[in-house]
């Protein structure tokens, strides 16, 4: 019997067992994984409202921009002033940064001193608070002695939600925790801070950042760990920051690189999110707080709260009979009497049970063991949660990270500070689980911010003042490459010079200006088969073309692409022309055409002095071409002799034009206006239709010349197709306007950079405009801003490496693909890396940057050309308006996101009296040396 009594009370003493009791009355505050994500999944859609500009206004979470760019990255040096307001202790600091990564340690001294603030002066007048304040710094001042003549820079942590639209400026939104000193909220919190210290007097200081305290916690833990890209405070209050993508920050102007955003996520909840998962006790807490239906979060989580929160249910509790017997004492009833500090040491390990009698004896409760383990448990629920909210608040934070960076994996540090995370035994330890198993994906590393936030304040400072001076520099860099309009209007200018010059001149002159015989551009009444062929950029090209019906839209086009290789391009000029020959007989063969003796157009990209459209003396190699013995001679006569050499094939070569003809020729097809031909590719140059009586350099040929155009006159219905200045006599000229400033006109503009290009090409001296606008130049100037930007510290971290110094690596495609708006600046750096330039993203936005000064300045410069060409045009027919289409080809035209736009720009500009149309051609210049071919042939069977 009696063991039967001894079993059964055995049992009924299990089946009381008091955590089950607890954990059963406190089932709300328990949750699961699954709730976990959920909430998870609701911050971040929170998250995303505070970001976006239409929904920020009635976000709860505010994400404020903290115009914090960049984590620290060693280079950071001074002496600082700090001032940590907010968190559980004001302090006032002075810190010393030397320069040198955090990890070898030793970088940053500091002296601090903790300065307690009066109760009243927390709900008193801001004034009061921030006079406080500000005499405690200048008590500091003294008891370190510290120079009060010299003038300090300060930084001030400030844990409150402040709207910055710039580092040293902050209007606070509304104060939080127990802080509620009037006249503040809605105000300047650096200007009030100004304010105080102008009023104490006597010492002499410069507020050039204000941070929070997330913030601050972050880059403390950023000098020693480049992975930590997020702060977190589980304190008196609770809060995130981490680095977001700048394009996703509407409220801030720029979309490239990153910023540190302020959750403030003590806020979760304000609008009802979170009304499934609050209690009676959370309602209880919040109604008797500061600051009522506001940072309900908050209220669940940090430091101010948890000790309420523990003692409201151990009063319902007991109250229900539940604990203690039933008896409640006044103590139990007191706002405050239990702490954050006894739920910490409640749950120590060894001592846990002992300190939770010690303080339920304080508390003037009689507690039996069962009591004591089951308010242990209460105090483990409520810090189980506070962490769990904390973990999916954290969850939600690095998915953002990651799917913002498109990673499946993430490798990232979490900085931490707040004094319930630093002195709860479990807290670090259960927080660190929980966000491992809701997001197993992220590899996590927590850091415990060492010695607080001021060291990362002081960082920020300095960064601030570092990136300013290295702004200052970079733009100074840059500053010879951003030309003004008076000086594009010179260029255009001399420009127009050159042209009429090179008009009259029988001579060298800078711009060449070469007649090329066409007298018209196509008619539309060409027709036939012709073979087409191209020598200009890197590549040979031949086609088939067939105008059947004159009509290019409707030729068929075969064609094949074949590279020229270095060797070929830089050998001998027999060779050279052999490839040509070889690669004609290939493409035969793969046409089936070897036997047609076809007639023939042959593009040929480089200057060449014309005497009929059939021949052609190259004056000058230029871009990447320099085979011996051509220069001097008749191009079409060394192709006639290679085919003559192979003697496989027979060809009737009826045209050699310009690349730019070519293309003027095939564009005009589709549009009669264009009488323009624009390259913008590997190299840049023009052609146009000038009146012959201007082209002076050919008095001989000029008068047989003009009786053809007085016959062709005659010509009715010619004449009621074109415009009446059809009927005058013209010839295409290509300009070879890449020589402008050959002869010293351009020194004015072209910089130190241009000038190492120069020197380091194939023809130095040659082609000045040219190398400031063309493809295969502006990748090298890009490349010698660079290595002066990196040289200097600026880039790179001072390293300049291999890749660096490879000539030639920034090809017009990857510069294109760099300055893309689409591409986001992670993409760049991937960019870059395959160029075997490994950057950080500040990097990346500053080599983005030199490549946008680059290319902006090629696309006005050839504006600046191509006006002075229209205006010519116009002052010919001696019109008030032009309206001209130009024919337009080249990688850099067609490729570049911003080249065209800048070009058409620029034109508008400084030529307002014209209406230039840009028509890109579709065939390329190949057509158009088909289409001369059969306007040459047609003049012949007449
Ligand atoms: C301190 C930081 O270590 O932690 C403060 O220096 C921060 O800037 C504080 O506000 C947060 O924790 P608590 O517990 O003091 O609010
Ligand atoms: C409060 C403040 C916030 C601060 C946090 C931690 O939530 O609003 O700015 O970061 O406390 O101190
Ligand atoms: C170079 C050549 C020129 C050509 C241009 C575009 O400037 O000298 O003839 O038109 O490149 O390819």
């Amino acid at each position: 019997m009696f063991a039967v009594h001894l079993v059964l009370s055995f049992f009924s003493k299990l089946q009381e067992d008091p955590t089950k009791k607890v954990d059963r009355f406190m089932y709300a505050m328990h949750l699961h994984d699954d709730q976990l994500s959920d909430i998870s999944t609701r911050f971040q859609a929170e998250m995303k409202k505070g970001l976006s500009a239409e929904s920020n206004a009635a976000a709860a979470v505010k994400m404020l921009p903290t115009h914090v760019h960049s984590t620290p990255d060693g280079s950071e040096k001074g002496h600082f002033l700090v001032l940590d307001l907010g968190g559980s202790k004001f302090k006032v600091l002075q810190v010393k940064v030397r320069e040198g990564t955090g990890v070898r340690r030793g970088g940053v001294e500091m002296e601090e001193k903790t300065y307690p603030i009066p109760e009243e002066l927390l709900t008193g007048s801001g004034k009061e608070l921030f006079d406080h304040v500000s005499e405690s710094l200048k008590d500091f001042l003294h008891e370190k002695k510290i120079s009060v003549e010299k003038k300090h820079p300060l930084a001030l942590t400030f844990s409150f939600p402040c709207e910055q639209s710039a580092l040293n400026q902050g209007l606070l939104l509304n104060w939080s925790k127990n802080f509620r000193a009037r006249g503040v909220q809605g105000k300047d919190v650096v200007q009030a801070l100004r304010g105080a210290v102008n009023r104490t007097g006597g010492m002499d200081v410069e507020v050039l950042a204000m941070v929070n305290d997330t913030v601050a916690t972050m880059m403390t833990c950023g000098f020693d760990d480049r992975y930590c890209e997020v702060g977190l405070i589980v304190g008196s209050g609770t809060n995130a920051c981490y680095m977001e993508e700048l394009h996703h920050i509407d409220l801030v102007e720029g979309d490239e690189g990153r910023m540190c955003v302020n959750t403030e996520w003590g806020a979760f909840g304000d609008d009802g999110a979170l009304n499934d998962y609050i209690t009676e006790f959370d309602r209880e807490v919040d109604a008797a707080s500061n600051n009522p239906g506001k940072q309900i979060l908050e209220k669940m989580v940090s430091g101010m709260y948890l000790g309420e929160l523990v003692r409201l249910v151990v009063l319902k509790m007991a109250k229900l009979g539940l604990l203690f017997e039933g008896q409640v004492s006044d103590a139990l009833r007191t706002k405050g009497k239990i702490t954050t500090a006894h739920v910490a040491a409640m749950e120590e390990y060894k001592h846990g049970l002992r300190n939770t009698r010690n303080i339920l004896v304080d508390l003037d409760l009689s507690s039996t063991p069962d009591d004591c383990i089951a308010v242990q448990r209460v105090s483990t629920i409520v810090s189980f949660r506070s962490s769990n909210l904390v973990a999916a608040g954290l969850a939600a934070i690095l998915t953002q990270i990651r799917q913002n960076r498109h990673l499946r994996t993430l490798r990232i540090t979490v900085g931490v500070d707040g004094t319930v995370y630093k002195t709860h035994p479990r807290y670090a330890n259960r927080l660190h689980k929980v966000v491992q198993r809701l997001i197993p994906e992220c590899h996590v590393r927590f850091v415990l911010s060492d010695g607080g936030s001021s060291k990362g304040a002081a960082l920020v400072t300095a960064v601030a003042q570092r990136l300013a001076s290295q702004r200052r520099q970079v733009d100074e860099t840059l500053s010879p490459l951003r030309l003004s309009g008076e000086q594009l209007l010179l260029v255009k200018k001399r420009m127009r010079g050159a042209l009429e010059a090179g008009l009259k001149s029988k001579g060298p002159s800078a711009v060449k200006m070469l007649p090329s015989y066409v007298y018209q551009t196509p008619d539309g009444t060409e027709h036939g088969k012709y073979l087409a062929l191209g020598l200009g950029g890197t590549n040979f090209r031949a086609l088939l073309v067939d105008l059947k019906k004159g009509l290019l839209q409707n030729s068929r086009l075969n064609h094949k692409i074949y590279p020229t290789p270095v060797e070929i391009m830089q050998g001998s000029g027999e060779e050279l022309f052999d490839h040509i020959a070889q690669c004609v007989g290939d493409f035969l063969d793969y046409m089936g055409m070897k036997s047609a003796r076809l007639p023939a157009g042959f593009t040929f990209s480089f200057p060449c002095e014309q005497a009929g459209i059939d021949t052609g003396t190259l004056v000058s190699w230029t871009k990447r071409f320099k085979a011996t013995d051509c220069e001097g001679h008749d191009v079409v006569g060394m192709l006639r002799e290679a085919i003559k050499r192979r003697n496989e094939f027979d060809l009737d070569i009826v045209s050699v034009v310009n690349d730019t003809v070519g293309t003027m020729m095939s564009c005009a097809c589709e549009d009669p206006q264009c009488e323009i031909g624009l390259i913008a590719g590997t190299g840049t140059n023009v052609c146009y239709m000038e009146e012959l009586k201007n082209i002076e350099k050919i008095e001989q040929e000029k008068g047989q010349m003009e009786r053809e155009g007085e016959e062709k006159q005659d010509d009715g219905a010619e004449r009621e197709k074109k415009e009446e200045h059809a009927g005058i006599p013209k010839m295409c000229i290509n300009t070879e306007w890449g020589g402008l400033g050959d002869d010293g006109s351009l020194d004015d503009i072209i910089t130190h950079y241009d000038s190492e290009v120069d020197q380091n090409s194939l023809n130095p001296r040659k082609q000045r405009f040219e190398k400031l606008i063309s493809g295969m130049y502006l990748g090298e100037v890009v490349r010698q801003v660079l290595l002066n930007l990196t040289r200097g510290g600026l880039l790179f971290r001072g390293q300049v490496t291999e890749a660096l110094k490879t000539p030639g690596i920034f090809h017009t495609k990857y510069l294109s693909q760099i300055e893309s708006d689409r591409l986001a600046l992670l993409q760049v750096r991937s960019v870059l890396q395959q160029l075997g330039l490994d950057s950080t993203c500040d990097d990346s936005i500053i080599v983005k940057e030199v490549c946008g000064a680059v290319s902006h300045r090629a696309a006005q410069l050839c504006g600046a050309g191509l006006a002075a060409v229209v205006d010519k045009i116009k002052e010919n027919r001696g019109l008030d308006h032009l309206d001209i289409t130009v024919g337009v080809d080249g990688s850099l035209y067609k490729l570049h996101p911003h080249f065209s736009g800048v070009l058409q720009q620029t034109v508008k500009m400084l030529a307002p009296q014209c209406t230039v149309s840009f028509l890109p051609s579709e065939g390329g210049s190949g057509t158009g040396a088909a289409l001369t071919a059969a306007v040459a042939r047609k003049k012949l069977e007449k």
